[in-house]
């Protein structure tokens, strides 16, 4: 399995996602700043995986801490998670696994016999958990959705949903896994996702390592491979879904959408329940990260674009959840209206 990220002896180990595909290297991250950082340039990224790298991060920073008395580890603690919060605004699995590190900190420090090593190793095994819930989690995603995708035929997807996207095996790619697993001769169409290209970069090298026949494409020739019947079906992944099913991910997700729709596509959005946020309405209440400018101005340390011209980098977009044909998730897939399917699972879930 591609190893996106690992809790070591030393510190949490990143594949270092900004070298691929052409090196393979990795960062050890040595202290919770340093989790931070990786998150911030993208060493690592995708929402479950920030999610994951987060809790670990606030694992390590406790780990190293050397607080005399638990009150004193509180309010370094309150740091920690701060600064790991301040890392991206738009992915809600990292304030999601945040705040899960935040509550079971509360219940270790409230034990009297509690000692600063013992609450270190129970969030170790707490951020271990999540790991491998997120593993558990894509598996099942990918369970419930590969007999949404055709038999036979090309299947687009938009940035890295996958593997290196989260703790194993991918969301979005997750679902494409599956479906060849069980025989369905999938051909995927990888956008080549400007400007970050994890499509072209990240996308294609997980499939190409996986042996699943990959093609990559320029980000506006999507359209005209609809056009031309190539594509069956659009599996992408999510970074956040409001209430009402808008769904917020990597810019250009909503462009592709309305193509698919126009074009008679099913359009499905896979994501763990950790990327749903019942609290946040709709869409347009979803805090869109504004990437620096040089992402887009350079490529590879090479200027493409005039010196001091005006530049846009959103990093998401939020495509509405009228062209979203089904959301897949562990829980299982649902349709619209989504204000009420994505009710009613949280409701089952809850009376478990
Ligand atoms: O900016 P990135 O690369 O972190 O954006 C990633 C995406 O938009 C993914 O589609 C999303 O996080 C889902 S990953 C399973």
């Amino acid at each position: 399995m591609i190893p996106t990220l690992e809790w070591t002896r030393e510190g949490v180990r990143f594949l270092d996602q900004t070298k691929l595909p052409l090196e393979e290297t990795y960062v050890l991250a040595t202290s919770y700043q340093q989790v931070a950082d990786v998150i911030t340039t993208m060493v690592v990224r995708g929402a479950p995986a920030i999610g994951v790298s987060a809790a670990m991060g606030v694992a390590l920073g406790v780990k190293q801490s050397r607080a005399a008395i638990i009150s004193d580890l509180a309010a370094e603690f309150d740091i920690i998670c701060n600064t790991l919060a301040a890392t991206r605004p738009t992915a809600v699995n990292l304030f999601w696994a945040i705040a899960r590190m935040r509550n079971h900190f509360s219940t270790l420090a409230a034990q009297p016999t509690a000692t600063r090593e013992s609450i270190s190793e129970a969030l170790i095994r707490e951020a271990q958990i999540m790991y491998d819930e997120d593993i558990a989690a894509c598996r099942t995603m990918g369970a419930h959705g590969a007999d949404l995708l055709p038999e036979s035929g090309g299947v687009l997807t938009h940035c890295n949903a996958g593997a290196l996207a989260t703790c194993g095996y991918g969301t979005a790619l997750g679902v494409i896994r599956a479906a060849v697993e069980r025989g369905h001769g999938i051909h995927v169409y990888a956008d080549e996702t400007r400007p970050f290209l994890q499509g072209a970069r990240l996308t294609a090298w997980e499939l190409m390592h996986d042996n699943i026949p990959t093609t990559v494409l320029c980000d506006n020739m999507a359209a005209s491979l609809m056009r031309a019947g190539k594509i069956k079906a659009v599996v992408v992944g999510a970074d956040r879904i409001a209430a009402n099913g808008d769904v917020a991910n990597k810019i250009g997700t909503y462009s592709v959408a309305i193509l698919a729709k126009e074009h008679g596509i099913p359009f499905y959005v896979a994501a763990p329940w950790s990327t749903i946020d019942l609290a946040t309405p709709t869409g347009g209440a979803i805090p869109i990260e504004q990437r620096p400018e040089r992402e887009v101005t350079h490529h590879a340390g090479k200027q493409l674009t005039p010196h001091g011209v005006s530049i846009e980098n959103p990093a998401f977009d939020v495509t509405p959840a009228k062209y979203v044909t089904a959301i897949i998730t562990e829980r299982g897939v649902l349709r619209a209206p989504y204000a009420e399917s994505l009710a009613e699972l949280e409701a089952a879930a809850a009376t478990r």
